[in-house]
């Protein structure tokens, strides 16, 4: 689904403040495969993901995703394939409208192919079956300004309007980072949910590291702009918590 070659990536070449965020990445990510990343600040994960989904190029090395080699296409023509998630739940809402009319944005926004968009009930009933999937009972408060919303019921949302498109591949840069721990259970339960029952290929970068125990079927972490450990899913189901706790050390 995604295949990074011999990935490099440097920002600020020959000046003083150079930094080589990422040193050569080889990575294969099959469809369907729900990827954690973990790693200490500044080791390259956010660096991965943003030439995953083309906000930077990379220096030398090719991307392709679905099969397509989109090494030079910016962000914008990967959003066929491409959901993201930020840190903050704020970004990426308006505040003073109701969830329907965020939902009715973000469908004009992807251009949804599965919805059509208006003020009519068929569009209604749609996003109030979606956001069931969620289990959070808050399709019942869809005429609700988004702003009245807690953190966490946000967040969920803001993942489920990123994939309401057709979209494959869904990023995640610690989308839990600014949540209470119940929050953080609440979104991150969702975006598993939403991943299996879309057939989602996710990435999840997370500095929690119980949150990179229970969830995902693979592991890298990633240290010096390179991988340094990559364990598939009976290495990663025979994991203890404490184990990756020690990878730090
Ligand atoms: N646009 C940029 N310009 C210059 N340097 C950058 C840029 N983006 C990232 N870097 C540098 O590249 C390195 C990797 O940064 P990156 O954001 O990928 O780390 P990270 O693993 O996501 O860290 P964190 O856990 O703190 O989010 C860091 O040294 C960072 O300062
Ligand atoms: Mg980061």
């Amino acid at each position: 689904m995604i295949d990074l070659k011999s990935i490099h990536k440097t920002f600020n070449k020959g000046k003083a403040n150079q930094v080589d965020a990422i040193r050569g990445v080889d990575l294969a990510i099959t469809e369907k495969e729900f990827l954690v990343i973990v790693g200490s600040n500044g080791s390259g994960k956010t660096t991965l993901l943003n030439l995953i989904a083309g906000s930077i190029l990379p220096g030398s090395g090719t991307v392709h995703i679905d099969g397509n080699d989109v090494t030079k296409l910016p962000d914008y023509q990967r959003s066929e394939w491409i959901a993201r998630v930020f840190q903050n739940p704020l970004s990426g809402t308006a505040p003073d409208l109701s969830i329907l009319d965020n939902f009715r944005l973000a469908a004009i926004r992807t251009k949804s192919k599965g919805l059509s968009i208006g003020i009519n009930e068929s569009f209604k009933k749609s996003v109030k079956e979606k956001i069931t999937m969620l289990g959070m009972g808050l399709e019942n408060k869809i005429e609700q300004p988004m702003g009245t919303l807690s953190g966490g019921q946000r967040q969920a949302l803001t993942l489920l309007m990123s994939i309401m498109d057709s979209c494959k591949v869904l990023l995640l840069d610690e989308p839990t980072a600014a949540l209470d721990p119940r929050s953080a259970e609440i979104v991150m339960r969702a975006a598993d949910k939403l991943t299996t029952e879309f057939g989602l290929t996710t990435i999840l970068i997370t500095h929690n590291l119980k949150e990179a125990f229970t969830y995902g079927n693979r592991i890298i972490q990633m240290a010096e702009g390179k991988i340094i450990k990559d364990l598939n899913k009976q290495e990663k189901a025979s994991l203890k918590q404490n184990d990756i706790f020690d990878w730090f050390a």
